[in-house]
């Protein structure tokens, strides 16, 4: 854990490759795998597609390295970075909204992640074989609306994040180090798998294929709010994660690739996905429980499928794990850079309001389907709110933030490691963060909600 300099208390991440695998890890979960085909589904294909490609390019690699620049600039969780950099202004209520989305998003998500290591057990006994779609749409549909399977899952599921994240930088490092790389290898498999099967065409079109006329605000905003939630971006996690990041990270690199190989996993899961719904019948629009009603199908085509099964979901599982981590970790590095708290302390708390978030998730399908917010159940509330406003919103205030609060050289600085490596773009990099990713978030936004 050395450091050079600074505040000598934080941890480091040792390596390079551990900084883009633990960048990696965090981009890559359930967004990529189970977010993104149901929302493109929903949202109509290819034109959903287009908009998220665009956005993860144009805003999204931006966002990033301004998150990366705030982190590793002040060493700092994300209120106290705003603080540190403008210390008599009120920006850090900006902060204060991530730490409320990095509580509400494992609040659902920690839900999905308990329903994979359901189907991760089931297939290893053998108990997940099903002939038709409808038969797995049942079986999910038991398994979410049970009242205690899935909370036994889910305390199974936090209790794992509890204890690597009781370690520290370090532990998280060494989980993600390993598990990327087979994850990307196993998804190509079944990429080639899903290619062979006899409708791919049509699901490729319909994935591939933009009906501009689909392209509504509603659209670019879930495409939005998809790209920044696969990216985790917007609530100060990549900000917490470059606090870690030793002086010599290349900060522009780290960030292209994180989205490139986001991007790349998200399409290779639609590549997955869709050709196998139109193959074995089941509808695009079937939301969150889409891929697990479709994957499992695949794999009961498959040789030794119970294996592929298996394997494929202990590799999300541990994928989401990573994110999770993640998201946890800006709330704790809060507590105990701001509240002055043990990182044991920060850890129980943090664990303890999200499991309370995820029991009423986890209700919310089952005995609580009842209860609605603005017409929406409390997952798909915790869901929508995280997606489609704060992390949007966020994801504004930062590059605002960055763009025209922080002084242009200290943007130089953090991107060339203190004139040490070259970086190219800083002119475009000020001028997306300026114009760009701010004007286009709020059209989008104003948009969706029917204002212009
Ligand atoms: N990006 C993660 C995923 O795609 C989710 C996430 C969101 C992680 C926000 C951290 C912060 O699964």
């Amino acid at each position: 854990m050395a450091m050079k300099g600074m505040n000598q208390q934080r941890g480091m991440f040792a390596t390079k490759l551990g900084v883009l695998a633990t960048t990696v890890g965090s981009a890559v979960g359930l967004g990529n795998i189970w977010r993104f085909p149901y929302e493109a589904g929903a949202h109509g294909g290819g034109a959903f597609m287009l908009c998220y490609l665009v956005f993860t390019l144009l805003l999204g690699i931006p966002v990033i390295c301004a998150e990366f620049i705030l982190g590793r600039g002040t060493r700092s969780n994300i209120t106290g970075a705003f603080r540190r950099l403008a210390p008599k202004s009120k920006w850090w209520l900006a902060g204060y909204l991530g730490i409320f989305g990095a509580l509400i998003i494992p609040g659902f998500y920690a839900v999905v992640a308990s329903w994979t290591v359901e189907y991760f057990v089931q297939s290893s006994v053998g108990a997940l074989d099903y002939a038709t779609t409808a038969e797995y749409h049942e079986h999910f549909d038991q398994l979410a609306s049970g009242t205690w399977r899935p909370l036994i899952w889910l305390l199974i599921f936090l209790g794992l994040n509890f204890l690597i994240l009781i370690k520290g930088a370090k532990g998280i490092e060494k989980v993600s180090n390993v598990l990327m790389p087979l994850l990307f290898v196993i998804l190509v498999a079944f990429c080639i798998n899903s290619l062979t099967l006899e409708k791919a065409g049509e699901g490729l079109r319909f994935l591939f294929q933009p009906d501009f006329s689909k392209i509504t605000g509603k659209v670019a905003l879930s495409a939005l709010g998809q790209s920044f939630f696969s990216l985790s971006i917007g609530i100060g996690c990549m900000t917490t994660y470059a606090s870690y990041f030793k002086d010599d990270v290349p900060l522009g690199r780290t960030a292209t690739t994180t989205a490139l190989l986001d991007m790349a996993v998200a399409i290779l899961s639609g590549i997955i996905i869709f050709p196998a719904v139109f193959t074995f019948g089941g509808s695009v629009e079937a939301g969150p429980k889409l891929v697990f009603e479709v994957l499992p199908n695949i794999f009961h085509h498959l040789p030794v499928g119970a294996f592929w099964s298996a394997l494929f979901f202990f590799l999300l599982l541990l994928a989401s794990l990573t994110s999770t981590i993640s998201m946890h970790e800006i709330v704790i590095a809060f507590f105990v850079e701001e509240k002055g708290w043990s990182r044991k302390k920060a850890t129980v708390v943090n664990c303890l309001i999200v499991l309370v978030l995820a029991v009423i998730s986890s209700l919310s399908f089952g005995v609580l389907s009842d209860f609605k917010i603005f017409g929406l159940s409390f997952f798909n509330l915790l869901d929508y709110a995280a997606s489609n406003v704060v992390m949007p919103i966020g994801a504004m205030l930062i590059s605002i933030f960055i763009g025209w609060k922080v002084k242009k050289s200290f943007v130089r600085e953090q991107m060339t490691n203190h004139g040490t490596i070259r970086f190219r773009m800083l002119g475009a990099l000020v001028f997306l963060l300026r114009w760009v990713a701010p004007i286009a978030i709020f059209l989008i936004f104003l948009n969706s909600i029917g204002i212009i």
